[in-house]
């Protein structure tokens, strides 16, 4: 087992204008399972196979363990892959892929049989061990290929997108059975992602990269509460945080919902922005009726005629379109663009509660809770408050 650690790491693939891996630092800690996030074509994959010495290092370096591996040949750096397009041999059966890294090692028939047979059993494959993978389903291949890569003592694992191929349910499953897999192992692990469901729920930290700069690296509690920036907060949540214009004048800070004041610290530390965007998740609304006198006063409270309800059973969504000016509304429309995501717009998505009565098409007494609100810069898209919610101080609607 190893930790691995990356230096400034560069990748410039000739005749590109710009690098796709853009002097990433990134410090693994052995036995830490590791999760990279983010668009199709942000370096993700590119990442991973510098690790893996698929792919040359253009600056920066790369430590497994204390070793500087920069000019490591792949086989020498004691790496497992699992690849998103996995391919097993054909004419071997399930037990021969499992083995084959054994093997290629020279590894001895007892030592083949018993690995071989733990791997199998791990991933629930021991009934399975005389199939050729064409009389495998998906999910029974894609496990094959994790036993390729868990039969051997590795360093390290490195798993490209290993559940992409899969339906919903079976990816639910596997999704589990690589969480346990993990921490019965204890392995140094990188998984590449882009499915938020499994970057929130197997990492210990979730690295977010965005056209091969990283921007931001943390648990994913603290990812989700504390974004440093608007495309990180655009990025994990679903549906999304809401965002919407803010303007600040003095210690007082205007929504299109309603008006609060704010400290002056507060204040401080957005000043000289013409326009901000208030960012706050669907969650923290709620239908003011049914809050007690207490937490109303801790939150701001505003009328809106609600739009659309969809009604889910344990909690419904209410949507709520608000007019926001160009300098809000372009970094949205890039921001949703860059995230192929339809539910990022000028339109407040708010989670109530299932007992909630209100209304579509009807004027709805709603609460938010300015404690978890973010304000971000438009132009760079920083987190202003990150660290801290908004200090709400006095509360008025608008
Ligand atoms: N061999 C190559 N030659 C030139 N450019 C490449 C090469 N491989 C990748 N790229 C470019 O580098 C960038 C990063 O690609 P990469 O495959 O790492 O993205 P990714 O984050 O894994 O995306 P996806 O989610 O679609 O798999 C992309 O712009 C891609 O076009
Ligand atoms: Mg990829």
């Amino acid at each position: 087992m190893a930790s691995i650690r990356l230096e400034r790491i560069t990748k410039r693939f000739p005749g590109a204008d710009a690098p796709a891996v853009d002097s990433v630092d990134l410090d693994i800690a052995d036995g830490e399972f590791v999760i990279l996030v983010g668009p199709s074509g942000c370096g993700k994959s590119t990442i991973l196979r510098m690790i893996a010495g698929l792919e040359d290092i253009t600056e920066g370096d790369l430590y497994i363990g204390d070793r500087r591996v920069n000019d490591l040949a792949p086989r020498d750096r004691n790496l497992a892959m699992v690849f998103q397009n996995y391919a097993l041999y054909p004419h071997l059966s399930v037990y021969e892929n499992i083995a084959f890294p054994l093997r290629l090692h020279k590894a001895p028939d007892e030592e083949v049989e018993e690995r071989v047979r733990r791997s199998a059993q791990m991933l629930e494959l021991e009934e399975l061990l005389d199939r050729k993978p064409s009389q495998l389903s998906g999910g029974q291949r894609q496990r094959v290929a994790m036993g390729r890569a868990l039969v051997r003592d590795a360093d390290a694992y490195l798993f490209d997108e290993p559940l992409s191929n899969l339906d919903a349910k079976l990816r639910g499953q596997m999704r589990t059975e690589i969480s346990r897999i993990q921490s019965q192992l204890g392995i140094t692990t990188v998984y590449v992602t882009h499915d938020q469901i499994e970057a929130m729920t197997l990492g210990d930290r979730v690295a977010v990269l965005r056209k091969g700069v990283l921007q931001q690296v943390a648990p994913p509690r603290e990812l989700y509460e504390q974004p440093v920036n608007l495309f990180v907060a655009g990025f994990i949540g679903s549906p999304p945080m809401n965002f919407m214009p803010a303007t600040v004048s003095g210690t007082t800070l205007e929504l299109p919902v309603g008006r609060m004041e704010i400290s002056p610290d507060m204040a401080n530390r957005v000043a000289g922005h013409e326009v901000l965007i208030a960012g706050i998740r669907p969650e923290h609304f709620e239908d003011a009726n049914l809050l007690d006198e207490d937490r109303r006063r801790r939150g701001l409270v505003f009328s809106e005629r609600i739009d659309v309800i969809e009604w889910l059973g344990s909690e419904q969504y209410a949507y709520i379109p608000f007019e926001a000016p160009e300098q809000v509304r372009r970094p949205l429309e890039e921001l949703a663009t860059e995230l192929d995501s339809e539910q990022i717009r000028t339109q407040l998505v708010v989670t109530l509660d299932a007992e909630s009565r209100v209304a579509e098409g009807e004027p709805a007494d709603l609460w938010l809770d300015p404690s978890r609100m973010h304000l971000f810069d438009p132009e760079s898209g920083e987190n202003l408050t990150h660290g801290s919610g908004v200090d709400a101080r006095t509360l008025a609607s608008a």
